[in-house]
């Protein structure tokens, strides 16, 4: 059984960013991002309607921090503190060393390698640190850049479920992909 302790937060750096703990301050910028169709298109999730959601979104997120169950960065720039992203381990699954990958961008700032640097060091912490065996990532089996992002760092398709998730009076279908840690 893993233990799990976030307490002080991890503030993890890379070459070009620094992921850092959400705070209700980010409230706007992730209100931004989750109000954006384009971001939210293969996330299965309503869009943000107000910024009250997404305050409780934070909440909620600082709560599993407290109780060691999931964590979340923002993605911020070395250069500027304003969060551009978030990138996540959640449902830790602690008896079987799994969790869950999450993370999502503003489109200003994608196809600029972020969301590949981010990942790289969630993965790093999430094997050394946390000392995880796998991560999974769930994901609409349309959304081809996620699907990209995860091959490159050889995440592989485990599980395909055919419509198995119900959003606005669709049925989606949903890849399950997972990455090992053989170390
Ligand atoms: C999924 C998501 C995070 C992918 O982000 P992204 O911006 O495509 O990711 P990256 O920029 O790291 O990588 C994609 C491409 O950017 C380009 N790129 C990479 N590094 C680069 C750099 N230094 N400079 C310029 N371009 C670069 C490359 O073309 C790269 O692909 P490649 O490495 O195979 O050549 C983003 O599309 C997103 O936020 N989508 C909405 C939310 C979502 O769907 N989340 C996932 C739910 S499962």
């Amino acid at each position: 059984m893993l233990d799990i302790n976030f307490k002080p937060f991890p503030i993890l750096e890379t070459e070009k960013l620094v992921l850092r703990r959400i705070t209700k301050k980010d409230a706007p910028n992730l209100f931004a991002m989750r109000s954006n169709p384009e971001v939210m298109k293969y996330i299965g999730k309503p869009t943000a309607k107000t910024i009250k959601e997404v305050k409780d979104l934070i909440a909620l997120m600082d709560n599993r921090i407290k109780a060691n169950d999931g964590i979340n960065w923002a993605v911020t720039l070395k250069t500027d503190d304003k969060l551009i992203g978030n990138i996540g381990l959640h449902r830790i699954v602690k008896e079987h060393h799994r969790a869950e990958i999450g993370y999502m961008l503003a489109p200003a700032f994608w196809n600029k390698g972020i969301a590949s640097e981010a990942i790289e060091a969630i993965i790093n912490y999430g094997f050394t640190k946390l000392n995880l065996h796998s991560i999974e990532a769930l994901l609409d089996a349309n959304n081809v850049s996620s699907k990209k992002l995860l091959t490159k760092f050889n995440f592989v398709k485990e599980a395909y479920f055919k419509e198995n998730y119900l959003f606005e009076g669709k049925f989606i279908d949903t890849e399950v992909c997972s990455l090992i840690n053989n170390k």
